[in-house]
């Protein structure tokens, strides 16, 4: 279900007005809150999972700028902290069946865009829930409580192009598509949906390198090129190492196999399926590659992309 403009909160409407405007990549006007770009609809969400979300100690929260990867990492979460009780080889493991954004909800996309106050009850320890809120925007128990952040971002290059693909699978058929160049500039502006993207990686990364307890970060590009290392190291941040037991059973490459893009693409529930939102659950799934990007922006684009992001070598930026 979406909220329309006029089933708006009285606290929204009033709060709209005075907030600064720009063009939206869908068809909505997006709003400056508190440092980043958000749609009226989603705005509500935010603001109600700000009041009420109440963060528990065991809590994992995925963390993840649009179109990094989400979805992947969702997958991988869930099939991790669930492995026991649900091996990934079980001929009838919820993946199988249930689109990832289903098993794993976002908070503020979700959760608290259909209610302001939802029943978690049936969430059981330890929960495990989404967002795409930038830091100093995260229910204050998220900050206050012991539990666990997993950020995920990916290339500026792949996650614009990702990004303007995906912004156009969602404009009406009568509005036609978005230039690459339109959105382009508007991306380096800062521009997108919880944008500015720079703001949003480096918040987390410097915070990741304060406090590597509570907040590890990870990239597309490294979870790609090394999926082994990343899962284990996953598994030990979130205090469930992979076993030697489970070492002899296989249990990282099956956790793999199952999140791949090949196996959750070809799916029947992600090739035909829905969310109640109404978009189809394909539109999670492109290409899943690194790299597309060369594809797509020409060298004027990628110089002009990375001198913003001081990226040239995406690894320098992140250290920088
Ligand atoms: P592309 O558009 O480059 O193909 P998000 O889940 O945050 O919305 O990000 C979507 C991006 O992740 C898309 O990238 C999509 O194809 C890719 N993706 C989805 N599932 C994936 C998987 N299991 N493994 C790798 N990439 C995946």
């Amino acid at each position: 279900k979406y909220l329309k403009e006029d089933e708006l909160s009285e606290e929204c409407k009033t709060l709209i007005p005075t907030l600064p405007t720009a063009p939206g990549w869908v068809h909505t006007t997006l709003y400056k809150y508190q440092g980043f770009w958000i749609n009226s609809r989603l705005l509500q969400g935010v603001i109600s999972c700000q009041k009420h979300f109440q963060s528990q100690h065991t809590d994992i929260l995925l963390v993840t700028t649009p179109k990094s990867g989400t979805t992947w990492l969702k997958s991988i979460l869930f099939t991790l902290i669930n492995r026991t009780h649900l091996p990934p080889t079980q001929q009838n493991h919820p993946l199988l069946s249930t689109n990832p954004h289903i098993l794993v909800p976002f908070l503020e996309l979700k959760l608290y865009i259909e209610e302001s106050n939802p029943d978690l009850s049936s969430f059981t320890s330890p929960r495990l829930f989404s967002t795409h809120l930038p830091y100093n925007s995260l229910p204050k128990s998220v900050q206050d409580s012991r539990c666990k952040i997993v950020y995920l971002c990916r290339n500026p290059k792949d996650t614009f192009v990702s990004l303007w693909a995906f912004a156009n699978k969602l404009r009406l058929e009568q509005m036609g598509s978005n230039s690459l160049e339109q959105v382009f500039e508007n991306f380096c502006e800062g521009v997108s949906l919880y944008g500015p993207f720079w703001d949003h990686v480096l918040s987390y990364w410097h915070l990741s390198l304060k406090n590597p307890e509570k907040i590890c970060f990870l990239t597309y590009e490294e979870m790609k090129e090394e999926p082994e290392i990343h899962l284990r190291k996953l598994a030990e941040f979130l205090g469930c190492p992979i076993s030697k037991k489970e070492d002899g059973e296989n249990m990282v490459e099956g956790i793999l196999d199952i999140c791949s893009f090949d196996n959750l693409s070809n799916l029947k529930v992600n090739k035909e399926g829905k969310l109640p939102s109404g978009l189809n659950n394909s539109a999670f799934f492109r290409k899943g590659e690194v790299g597309d990007w060369k594809n797509y922006l020409t060298m004027e684009m990628v110089e002009r992309l990375e001198k913003i992001c001081e990226v040239g070598d995406w690894k320098n930026y992140l250290t920088m």
